[in-house]
């Protein structure tokens, strides 16, 4: 008797992702799927294109590199790529482009996860909160001093944003109720639609250095902002200032970071973003008082990460049936 022949599109997704996703693609009855089952470490590489071999799609994670050599790897039945992130720094568009892949991404639903992790981690900093809880731990806590740890506040200060989109706006929203004076932004052109939300001024990249007390970074990593933030910029920001980054590690000229923190040309920097992650333990960075960071948990709230999961599970399902996207990247 002669088997029938499965129409089932294949897709192979790079890690376990949270379970709503999984769900989606399981009840889906369009796909059959093979999953990295781990979320402890990466797909090795030699394993990832092998596996892409004749895949129609693939759901991957912002640790996997899509170039030329995956999609040569995957053949010609690729035609979607999602990914559950709202970066796509680690997908070489033009080689997409080239091949007619389409590409989903998961902007929106984590907006809120995020500005919320880049306001604590911008506290955490300003307030030295690593520090003082050291302290307590470790017998520092002598008797009440008058300017033992103190830091920053946001009251009467201004807040510059590096790259105003949504996450930005996000984040001067929940800043404004500590009484910020004023917020500017800059970026490649004014946003006027986003800055008239949260009353902010576009300034150009100098005068954000040297106006902002707190500069957070928003900005996506693109050829145009690699190491944005280098020499030139710090060197013209307040001492007093505070640098927060919550995109990607690559905006930033670490060494340069090192210098600043280290030579008191900034106040304090908190990051969660690196070049690399992770980054190495026994990094310059980790020595400096002044400088906090997480391990790239900003998007990191069970909420938020099932839904970024089902969005991709989506985009993927709908990118496959040759239906528009819920979040569909423009090639
Ligand atoms: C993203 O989605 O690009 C974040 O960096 C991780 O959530």
């Amino acid at each position: 008797m002669q088997r029938e022949m499965s129409t089932l599109q294949r897709v192979y997704v790079t890690r376990q992702i949270p379970p709503e996703g999984l769900k989606i693609l399981q009840e889906s009855g369009q796909v059959q799927f093979e999953l990295w089952d781990s979320d402890d470490v990466p797909v090795p590489r030699k394993e990832l294109l092998q596996k892409v071999k004749g895949a129609d799609g693939l759901l991957c994670v912002l640790t996997e590199k899509i170039d030329a050599e995956l999609l040569d790897a995957a053949g010609p039945n690729l035609k979607v790529i999602s990914t559950m992130s709202v970066g796509y720094d680690h997908l070489f568009l033009q080689e997409l482009k080239k091949r007619g892949i389409r590409v989903g991404y998961t902007p929106d639903v984590l907006t809120d996860a995020v500005a919320e992790l880049t306001v604590a981690l911008l506290l955490t900093t300003s307030r030295r909160l690593v520090e003082a809880t050291h302290e307590a731990k470790t017998g520092g806590w002598g008797t009440w001093r008058t300017l033992w740890l103190c830091g920053y506040e946001l009251a009467n200060s201004t807040v510059g944003i590096l790259g105003l989109g949504r996450i930005g706006v996000a984040i001067a929203e929940r800043l404004a109720p500590f009484k910020v004076k004023k917020f500017i932004y800059t970026d490649v052109a004014p946003r006027p639609e986003l800055a008239g939300a949260i009353n902010a001024e576009y300034v150009s990249l100098d005068e954000l250095a040297k106006q902002s007390d707190f500069l957070t970074v928003c900005c996506a990593l693109t050829p145009e902002t690699r190491e944005i933030c280098n020499e030139s910029l710090f060197s013209k920001m307040k001492k007093t200032s505070i640098f927060i980054n919550t995109s990607r590690g690559g905006v930033v000229n670490q060494e340069d970071l090192y210098q600043a923190l280290s030579t008191g040309q900034i106040a304090a920097a908190g990051l969660d973003v690196t070049v690399p992650e992770p980054l190495p333990t026994n990094h310059p960075l980790f020595t400096l008082n002044n400088c906090v960071i997480l391990p790239h948990i900003a998007s990191a709230s069970y909420t938020t990460r099932n839904a970024m999961s089902a969005l991709a599970a989506n985009n993927l399902l709908l990118g496959l049936r040759g239906q528009p996207m819920i979040k569909e990247l423009k090639l």
